[in-house]
């Protein structure tokens, strides 16, 4: 009997120390074997709620789609003036679109995106720190995904489908896809029916991803995919104009 009373109370101990030390490493407040974690996350607990941040972390899926017309939410002004549909539209968790393969904003970063708003309506300087928000104490640094460097991307059809094609073409104009005019995974195809030329300009490939500069537009709007960055479009036109190799 004894044994077992010894036994429950070391659990008991050790699992209240398990659960402190836990949520600490995480806040960085002790050391942990990962150094670089642990930094990173002290960086992101001493941000400053400012736009900065609000762009790359709670808006920072928003602005893939949402970069030009009317839901543009490049800048402070344009966020302001949007924010009761932006609110909505994330306590709803209708954006960003699950549709497309996004997860809705977590408690810490609709919380940042509040902060700023509040902050700016009242005019007042932003003063708050991500730890200061109680929804963020021990939220992680938030994921981001290396992005391409397009610029530095070596020209080739292999790398322009893994980039651009598959995630934002290939979904609908793929070989095996029914019913499409164009498979834009195979290259003699493209070729063969003249959607590459010498030029990015004369060619439809190109001239389709410019808004208003053909009929259709690609992707098409409301698809939940997001139109080519301007660094997407330079690779594709710096790809055309170099061969359009394999
Ligand atoms: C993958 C592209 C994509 C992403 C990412 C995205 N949106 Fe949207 N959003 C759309 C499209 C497309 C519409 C238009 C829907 C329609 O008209 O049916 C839209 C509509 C909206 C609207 C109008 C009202 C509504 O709910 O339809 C708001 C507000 C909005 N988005 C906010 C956001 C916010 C905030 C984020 C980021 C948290 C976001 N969107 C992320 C594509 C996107
Ligand atoms: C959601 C499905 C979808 C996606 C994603 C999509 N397209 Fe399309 N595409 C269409 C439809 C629908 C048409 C209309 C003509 C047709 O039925 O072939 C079309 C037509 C085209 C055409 C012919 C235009 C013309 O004037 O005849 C080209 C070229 C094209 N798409 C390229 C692209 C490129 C490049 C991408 C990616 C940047 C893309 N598409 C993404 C659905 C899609």
């Amino acid at each position: 009997m004894e044994n077992v009373a010894r036994i429950v109370t070391i659990c008991l101990v050790s699992s209240v120390l398990f659960a402190c030390s836990y949520p600490l490493g995480e806040l960085g407040l002790i050391k942990s074997s990962k150094e670089v974690k642990v930094f990173d996350l002290k960086a992101f607990s001493d941000k400053k709620i400012d736009f900065a941040l609000v762009k790359s972390v709670p808006l920072r899926t928003c602005l893939e789609c949402h970069t030009s017309g009317s839901r543009s939410m490049d800048t402070a002004d344009k966020v302001l003036k949007l924010q009761n549909d932006i609110l909505e539209s994330i306590h709803k968790g209708s954006m960003p679109p699950k549709s497309s393969g996004y997860s809705a904003l977590n408690d810490c970063e609709k919380k940042i995106l509040e902060t700023w708003i509040e902050d700016q309506v009242r005019g007042r300087a932003a003063a708050m720190l991500v730890k200061d928000i109680p929804a963020c104490a021990g939220a992680k640094a938030p994921e981001v995904k290396p992005k391409t460097d397009f610029k530095n991307l070596e020209l080739s059809f292999e790398n322009l489908k893994k980039e651009i094609l598959a995630p934002k073409c290939l979904s609908c104009h793929a070989s095996d896809s029914p019913g499409y005019q164009y498979a834009l995974d195979d290259l003699q195809r493209m070729k063969d029916n003249e959607l590459i030329l010498a030029t990015a300009d004369e060619s439809l490939l190109y001239q389709v991803t410019v808004p208003g500069r053909v009929k259709y537009f690609m992707p098409p709007k409301n698809k939940g995919i997001p139109p080519l960055t301007a660094d997407e479009q330079d690779y594709l036109k710096r790809w055309i104009e170099a061969g359009a190799n394999e």
